[in-house]
């Protein structure tokens, strides 16, 4: 028996007015890459239109000129219940976004928490729940320091697992969770302790092949028995439609030029840890 997942029906995502690639500050992003304007806006407005149809919520955060990223509203913070807790971003280049998400959730009547000063943690980018535990991840953008402090604050059961390589920078690039027995999962990203972590929690993983994790097949949105995906592979494809999910591929292109997906451009406004 899967129930399905309880949360991923409310999201927060912020429109590619001002989205550019602008610096590097991972492995996908060149600067010399010109991302299309107008081509970013029409797959965002596809991604809220299929997330919509998949009868998730959609709330839009206002963009900002000089915050390029802020579209990856993933990034933001974490949400449980109504406690906010904000990012702390590891780069100069995304540490202005903070005092706007922090606005956006503050007038949305939500309760602020933050992280100590200099320990680095980026949202939900970097901590998904997994049933009743939030798998948190560190290394290139989080600080294993985070973790304690986190799990102080939601008084969720955090588990950590360290990232190793560099492609898969943030946790959401190698794990999906699907419902309460099923995730996709990269664990090409994990060292071999967070492997054996994640062995335990997730009784029935949809194990990514390098290739198709590079396509960032995890980073994919899942609303009750839709995955919204940024490529499907046939192979994934049919083990989700095994599993009874419906797959929506949406085209994010100029997004990936950033090294972001699907996920990435989107923040469950519905978790509550722990539950
Ligand atoms: N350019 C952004 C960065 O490097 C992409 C963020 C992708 N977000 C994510 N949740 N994986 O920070």
């Amino acid at each position: 028996m899967t129930d399905p997942l309880g949360w991923g029906r409310r999201y927060l995502m912020c429109p590619p007015s001002y989205f550019r690639v602008a610096y590097q500050i991972n492995p996908w992003m060149v600067e010399e890459v010109v991302a299309d304007a107008g081509r970013a806006r029409e797959q965002w407005d596809n991604l809220v239109a299929t997330l919509r149809a998949a009868g998730a919520t959609v709330e839009v955060q206002p963009p900002e000129e000089d915050w390029p990223d802020l579209v990856f509203t993933a990034n933001a913070g974490i949400v449980n219940g109504n406690q906010f807790v904000p990012a702390r971003f590891r780069h100069p280049e995304r540490q202005g976004e903070t005092a706007h998400d922090v606005a956006w959730f503050a007038d949305a009547g939500f309760g602020v928490s933050e992280l100590p000063i200099g320990v680095c943690q980026e949202g939900a980018g970097d901590a998904l729940p997994v049933g009743n535990a939030l798998v948190a991840a560190y290394r290139f953008r989080s600080d294993a320091a985070s973790h304690a402090y986190l799990s102080h604050l939601t008084g969720a059961a955090v588990r950590s697992i360290e990232l190793v390589d560099e492609r898969f920078y943030h946790l959401d690039l190698t794990l999906c969770p699907l419902d309460s027995r099923r995730a996709i999962i990269a664990p090409l990203g994990w060292d071999r302790y967070g492997c054996a972590v994640m062995k335990a929690l997730i009784p029935e993983p949809l194990v990514l092949e390098p290739d198709e994790a590079m396509r960032f097949c995890a980073n994919s949105v899942v609303v009750g028995s839709t995955v919204v995906m940024p490529a499907c592979p046939p192979r994934v494809g049919r083990q989700l439609e095994a599993w009874g999910f419906d797959v929506a591929v949406c085209d994010v292109s100029e997004f990936l030029k950033a090294g972001g997906g699907c996920r990435c451009l989107t923040l469950a406004l519905d978790v509550t840890l722990g539950s």
